[in-house]
């Protein structure tokens, strides 16, 4: 049974055994129960308050109780730097990822699709849940975004139940395994090396709407206690380092702070819109987002299209054809997207970098002027998009897939030429 602590970025107190969390400071010089002091600094000390993240772990065993780590020797498709085939300016689409037809878990079956110095996108495809291994993330934080099969997600600092239609983020360093309760699971990942994903301000929006801080939820205290083998994986620099320890690293029995895990349902997101004309720009679907130096400028946005009603007068209503300096990676959760009428998948995925035009394919263009302007409902369907200031460079896998539909430029030929008076 899963217990969570409502609001986003709050801080939390939380005990899984009573008396074990220490009152009123945090490293007494005698813990509770022998419990072990720790904490878990997710931004400088020295940062500002409001950006200032940390937590205090209460734990059986201090986190640095390990042996050294060494090269994890596994080769898998999960890659950091993304200079193996030079970029390309083409618009990019890919079908889902197939399940493996070996066993593979959430690590091992991380396949990287693009990067750049500040996030890397990611696709999982596991068939085994993680067995007396755990992960953790020196590089970035985790924001995971499953397309198919629930997932429990054990951290450090609790118990994750996510299904599609929810995400969870793992802040860099939280230990956690992924167990599939119905076998297999099919995802996105957004690994975020910039500033931690926060929400989006509201400017004239006003106080209340997009995702509501309350509906994020981190977990509440939860410890296991063996001392058995467990193989402990960590991505640093880019590469995977591995190492064994002799009991679970989910031993932390209470914590306090708001560095936390947490987890939010996409069905929550208070979805804003037009009422009169023209589409907004995409940025009004924006539920989280990692800014960068540049004011308005994101290192990443987390950008979802949501169920809503579309009651635009006298409007092409899908989103319109665009040239962004942004780069746009987009995944499908579940339906169709109201801009491709066909070929992107649910699990599939597109990339459309700086500049690169693209809009409504054919089909979607022609049924949207000649629609029936009646206020219409868009129903089961939930499109996302990883944003970035910087190009998403496609890796080795991704360019040479047969996933990779080569025919997509075709989406934007046989377009009629515009017809100007004579
Ligand atoms: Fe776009």
């Amino acid at each position: 049974m899963t217990s969570y602590h409502p609001g986003f970025g709050n801080h939390v107190s939380t005990e899984a055994v009573p008396g074990a969390l220490p009152a009123g400071r945090n490293s007494p010089q005698h813990v509770p129960f022998g419990l072990y002091a720790e904490q878990l600094s997710g931004s400088a000390f020295t940062a500002p308050r409001q950006e200032n993240r940390r937590s205090w772990l209460y734990r059986m065993r201090p986190a640095a109780n390990h042996p050294p780590f060494r090269p994890y020797a596994k080769p898998g498709l999960l890659r950091s730097t993304f200079d193996e085939v030079p970029p390309s300016p083409n618009r990019l689409r890919w079908d889902p990822l197939p399940m493996p037809d070996t066993p593979n878990d959430f690590i091992d079956g991380l396949t990287s699709i693009a990067g750049n110095d500040g996030i890397g996108v990611h696709l999982y495809c596991a068939n085994r849940a993680m067995e007396r291994r755990a992960f953790f993330n020196a590089d970035g934080e985790l924001l995971i975004v499953p397309q198919q099969g629930s997932l429990r997600i054990v951290t450090e600092l609790g118990l994750i139940d996510i299904e599609p239609l929810q995400i969870a983020l793992i802040p860099r360093g939280v230990r956690f395994r992924v167990e599939l309760p119905e076998g297999e699971a099919r995802g996105y990942v957004c690994e975020n090396m910039g500033l931690p994903f926060r929400l989006p301000d509201l400017g004239p929006i006003g106080a209340n709407g997009l995702a509501n801080p309350r509906d994020f939820e981190a977990p509440a205290a939860w410890y296991e206690d063996w001392d058995e083998p467990t193989e402990l994986i960590q991505k640093f620099e880019g590469a995977l380092w591995t190492t064994t320890i002799d009991h679970s690293p989910f031993d932390v029995v209470a914590w306090h702070g708001n560095l936390a895990p947490y987890r939010y349902d996409l069905r929550r997101f208070n979805t804003i819109n037009t009422v009169s004309f023209d589409h907004p720009d995409p940025s009004i679907f924006t539920v989280l987002t990692s800014p960068s130096e540049t004011a308005g400028t994101a290192n990443c946005d987390f950008v979802i299209f949501p169920p809503r009603w579309m009651v635009a007068e006298a409007t092409f209503r899908p989103p319109w054809f665009h040239r962004n300096v942004m780069s746009e990676y987009m995944g499908l959760i579940t339906g169709a997207y109201d801009a491709k009428a066909g070929g992107f998948l649910p699990g599939g995925g597109s990339l459309h970098n700086r500049m690169s035009g693209h809009g409504p394919d054919r089909a979607s263009y022609d049924a949207a002027i000649a629609a029936d302007l009646r206020p219409q409902r868009v129903e089961d369907t939930m499109a996302f998009m990883f944003e970035s200031r910087d190009v998403l460079r496609p890796t080795r896998f991704a360019m040479e897939t047969p996933l990779m539909q080569l025919d997509y430029d075709d989406v934007w030929s046989g377009f009629a030429k515009a017809e100007l008076p004579k």
